[in-house]
């Protein structure tokens, strides 16, 4: 049996469709959503990301102001970036790229940027409200993408074993906040593995939704996941190929994962999609709520 790949291209073209209605409404009221993207350095997977969401940007009449950082730039220097466009009233939202270079302190620029402008939804105060099921500001893009793929694949998580395999700040943390709301599209009982996890697979063979996102390439593989469940792939990793060019894999054994699964997220073409989806979803959102409080 082969299982169903969830094409994220395509929910991610419905979702900026009705992101670019509302881009267009807010300009109707004289209003054009700003987007600023901070770029510190000359990581080239980074590079790749941040060209796509100006790409996007531009396709749905968002306004982009990218701001190229040199790979030694002080920490004084981004601060001083971020509060310049923390007081913008042109800029609704505001992403750094992360990593940043090593000298820079991650946590130091999240707590800089002004919570209203937080897209990426990475602030102690988005964070929390995510955990206390407040779901109207900021959703984390990635997390929101997943719930958004599952709802659109209709996969209902509710009352299912979902297993995130991966505790990270921008992934496994929030999307189990997610999964576990108890809310229409969630409400599901969440299990999260991590590097710290004996015998892993003991859970992943339990999960009728098995997220991946570990940044292990092809770490999950078919043995790991029980027979008809929903496998979504988070991982984005560049692999080496005897040609030299590298591609990219995900954190699930595609080969041998879609013959066990009912239903699989490609790599790409799944999650990475979505993710820019609900990024412009946040940055109009805050563009909304900044034209709504003035
Ligand atoms: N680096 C990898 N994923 C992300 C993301 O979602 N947001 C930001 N700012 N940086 C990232």
């Amino acid at each position: 049996m082969s299982a169903q790949v969830i094409d994220g291209k395509a929910v991610a073209a419905e979702v900026t469709a009705r992101v670019k209605q509302r881009v267009e409404a807010l300009k109707s009221k004289g209003v054009t959503v700003g987007l600023a993207v901070i770029l510190a350095g000359e990581d080239p997977a980074s590079q790749v990301y941040v060209r796509n969401k100006i790409k996007k940007c531009a396709e749905l009449g968002i306004e982009s102001r990218r701001i190229d950082l040199p790979a030694d730039v002080t920490m004084e220097t981004m601060l001083e970036t971020i509060d310049a466009l923390n007081n913008d009233p042109a800029i609704h939202g505001i992403l750094v790229q992360f990593p940043p270079p090593k000298q820079l302190d991650q946590e130091k620029i999240i707590d800089a940027i002004s919570p209203e402008k937080d897209v990426d939804c990475f602030c102690d105060r988005n964070v929390g409200r995510i955990l206390e099921g407040r779901i109207d500001g900021f959703l984390p893009c990635t997390p929101a993408g997943v719930m958004e793929l599952l709802k659109a694949a209709g996969i209902d998580p509710a009352g299912k074993h979902a297993v995130v395999v991966g505790r990270s700040n921008i992934v496994g943390k929030p999307l189990a906040a997610l999964l576990m709301q108890k809310n229409k599209g969630a409400n599901a009982t969440v299990t999260v593995v991590h590097s710290g996890t004996p015998d892993l697979a003991r859970f992943t063979r339990d999960a009728d939704i098995l997220i991946a996102a570990i940044g292990k390439p092809c770490f999950i593989t078919g043995d790991m996941i029980k027979p008809g469940a929903a496998v979504i792939d988070v991982g984005i990793n560049r692999i080496a190929t005897p040609d030299g060019k590298g591609k990219l894999a995900g954190d699930v054994d595609f080969e041998s994962a879609v013959e066990v699964a009912g239903a699989i997220t490609p790599v790409p073409g799944g999650v990475g999609p979505m993710t820019i989806a609900m990024l412009m979803d946040n940055a109009v959102r805050a563009a909304e709520k900044a034209a709504a409080d003035a």
